[in-house]
């Protein structure tokens, strides 16, 4: 094991001595592990190179899914706006992340009303006046990745849908409050919880959101139904999810047998989902795609 010597070149490539980088970072992430938190490995914590290179694959990844705003309408299937995020994608020389991935078959996640999430893109699912649906984009540029998804409501929506819509993507403004340097992640899904359940909700507990920006799925995983001062500490560099799952109805939720992704909830209630990547700064966060 080498130590690194305080007047080496820091660990985070910074080009500065580590005595005037990141050892006063190292010291105060020691004393919270020793207080009893759990503290991040360095792995996950991206340093500010990574951090440029992450934000150039999230710009592709937010450009693909204005080009889904812009297009997405009654009468277009699913496998559509597969066909667009795909083209949209490799065009600027980037590669959608789900591809391929755990054997997912396509480039894109389309989930429709019920479902809550990892719908399939299908050419038989047209979407119709008065559905909802999530688009959730994920891209790798030169090896790094970025993942966000936006909810869109078809022609004429029940008011009681859209309100759904709009109150997760609140609720994800009232985590985004929440993320903050030396404070525990359990602090996002207590506040997404509590709105929720305020609002007449119920949230998805078995799925979150997760480290992302070096790999598709990092540590740590991030929960929406989470308590305050519990789960891992958030640091300045950590990069994660916060993609709530908010059910209209009862909080279960089941895996298509036959496709084996695709998650519906299990009373037949619409269920919405936003997800934006964060980077948690010195003094609070950046949004890096949305
Ligand atoms: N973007 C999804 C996520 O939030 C991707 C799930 S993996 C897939 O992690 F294979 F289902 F796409
Ligand atoms: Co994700």
């Amino acid at each position: 094991m080498f130590l690194i010597g305080r007047n080496d070149p820091c660990w985070c490539g910074s080009g500065k001595k580590y005595k005037q980088c990141h050892l006063a970072f190292d010291e105060k992430l020691k004393q919270f592990k020793r207080e009893g938190y759990i503290v991040p490995k360095k792995k996950i914590i991206k340093t500010p190179a990574q951090i440029e290179a992450i934000k150039e694959s999230a710009k592709i990844n937010i450009a693909v899914l204005d080009y889904v705003a812009e297009h997405i309408k009654e009468g277009v299937s699913t496998e559509d706006i597969n066909t667009w995020v795909h083209e949209e994608t490799i065009r600027q020389g980037a590669t959608p992340a789900t591809l391929g991935y755990q054997g997912y078959p396509k480039s894109v996640c389309t989930s429709v009303n019920d479902e809550v999430c990892h719908g399939i893109p299908d050419e038989n699912i047209i979407l119709k006046d008065g559905d909802i649906i999530n688009v959730d984009c994920s891209t790798i540029y030169n090896g790094y990745f970025s993942d966000s998804s936006r909810m869109f409501c078809i022609g004429n929506v029940s008011d009681e849908k859209k309100k759904l819509v709009e109150d997760v993507k609140k609720s994800i403004e009232l985590g985004l409050e929440q993320v903050k340097p030396w404070t525990t992640i359990g602090n996002i899904g207590q506040a997404i919880n509590d709105f929720a359940t305020e609002q007449g909700y119920s949230v998805v507990r078995e799925i979150g959101g997760h480290g992302v920006g070096l790999e598709f799925h990092e540590d740590p995983w991030v929960g929406y139904v989470t308590k305050r001062d519990t789960g891992m500490l958030m640091v300045p560099g950590m990069m994660f999810t916060i993609e709530p799952m908010i059910n209209m109805g009862r909080p279960e939720i089941y895996q298509d047998a036959d496709n084996g992704w695709t998650i519906y909830t299990e009373d037949g209630s619409p269920s919405a989902q936003w997800e934006v990547q964060v980077l948690v700064t010195e003094d609070g966060y950046e949004i890096i795609s949305y």
